[in-house]
């Protein structure tokens, strides 16, 4: 690989045991995927918190040891220096707030705080959400990224036009520190051109819509490179949120193109850079239906627990979730969590919301969710999510029972505590 002088430099120890180990991770890394160069970052979000039972004994010698081992792959125990670059926390396992309703222990919480001053002390930004594109670090177009999370690097690639590959906790973990990231995949311009085309032929007109079209465009074209094509109006942040989870969950894409909407398709043409296009993929109301009844795991329509914000809600969605239960209440034998990160948490609240959604008996998590977490509410057998994506994790992490649909119907169920949900 062609390192640059600094990057030598680095790579020597010039600065610091962390940063080497840093750039002997990511040269290694970079040499196994064929990288002939790394490329600059000023843009890094991978995972550096400590919040499970696992790392407790790792976090009892501290957090440069949790660091070493987890973001550096080392055996050694290095000193971790403040990052060189804007980097920031994704998801954690813990709702500090809310911990006892997870089952937490408070040694645990405890562990999660020290690690957040720890790794805060080090310019790491405790975000702690799975779309930090929502608070505050919204990449450029072009921009470089080392992005943890494949609901956000689809959101990145796609809907900014940033360019980022599904980087992991090692690899974001030496990007941090050296501000450098192998140069491959989807950074190079010529990879992100579509290479499948979706016909979309009936009207997706909401989240849960979006969210179906989504988990079959992954079914469909798992890793490659979709456009979508008869798409007629502009979709929200939350739709195009919806549709790059599903399609990173039942797939494994990591950008789409949706000609007059996403940055680097102005036509269907430029998405797919002039080259010939494939037969069309059609979704019309055969495969809508057919896609949304595969997200049903459920057969019982009692439901016990409402999962609602994966990805993490948008302020504009839980508005909508407080004005769909302003005056309601929630059923006695049914939990209803609301995730949102922390920093639209504080608008919530402040806008009102959080106090309908409290008074309704639901409860407003942040930093977390179920699926990382693995934390429910006890004894939950049926769940119902407008989320493609929890719905399609949830069953398989927690062993329980799933429905999914629009916002509409998973409030309703909350309310009756009966899915009453259809296609
Ligand atoms: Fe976020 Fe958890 Fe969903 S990390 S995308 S809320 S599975």
């Amino acid at each position: 690989m062609q390192l640059t002088d600094y990057e030598k430099q680095m790579l020597g120890g010039e600065n610091g045991p962390a940063v080497a180990r840093a750039m002997d991770l990511l040269v290694r890394y970079g040499e196994a995927l064929g990288a002939e160069r790394l490329v600059e970052t000023r843009n890094v979000a991978g995972a550096f918190n400590a919040s499970t039972p696992s790392i407790r004994s790792m976090a009892e010698d501290g957090f440069d040891r949790v660091y070493s081992e987890l973001n550096l792959d080392s055996d050694d125990v290095v000193d971790i220096p403040h990052m060189a670059v804007p980097t920031c926390q994704l998801i954690t396992g813990i709702d500090i707030e809310n911990h006892a309703l997870q089952g937490a222990d408070p040694g645990l919480v405890d562990m999660q705080k020290d690690g957040e001053r720890f790794f805060g002390q080090r310019g790491i930004n405790m975000m702690c959400t799975c779309t930090p594109y929502q608070v505050g670090n919204v990449p450029v177009r072009g921009e470089h990224l080392a992005w943890m999370e494949s609901s956000a690097v689809i959101y990145a690639n796609s809907v900014l036009g940033a360019r980022t590959n599904v980087e992991g906790k090692e690899s974001t973990g030496a990007a941090g520190l050296t501000g450098r990231i192998p140069y491959w995949g989807l950074h190079l311009p010529e990879n992100r051109l579509a290479d499948r085309l979706i016909d979309v032929q009936v009207p997706v007109e909401d989240m849960a819509g979006w969210g179906v079209l989504g988990y079959f465009t992954g079914l469909q074209v798992e890793e490659a490179q979709p456009a979508l094509n008869g798409i007629s109006a502009t979709p929200t942040l939350w739709e195009l949120k919806h549709f790059g989870a599903a399609a990173a969950s039942s797939g494994g894409v990591e950008i789409y193109h949706i000609p007059g909407v996403t940055p680097e398709a102005p036509t269907l043409e430029a998405a797919f850079g002039g080259n010939p296009m494939p037969d069309p993929i059609v979704f019309g109301e055969r495969e809508r239906v057919a896609t949304w009844e595969r997200l049903q795991s459920a057969e019982d329509r009692s439901v016990d627990f409402i999962m609602l914000g994966c990805p993490h809600n948008s302020i504009e969605q839980m508005s909508r979730v407080a004005e769909l239960l302003e005056g309601r209440k929630v059923h006695a034998d049914v939990a209803l969590w609301v995730h949102t990160p922390r920093a639209l948490a504080e608008v919530s609240k402040r806008s009102g919301y959080t106090d309908i959604i409290r008074e309704a008996g639901g409860v407003v998590m942040s930093d977390t969710c179920p699926a990382i977490s693995r934390r429910l509410p006890k004894g939950v057998r049926v769940i119902a999510t407008d989320s493609a994506k929890q719905a399609h994790y949830l069953p398989a992490i927690a062993g329980v029972d799933g429905w999914f649909g629009s916002l509409e119907h998973c409030i309703d169920a909350a309310i009756t505590g009966k899915w009453r949900g259809g296609p």
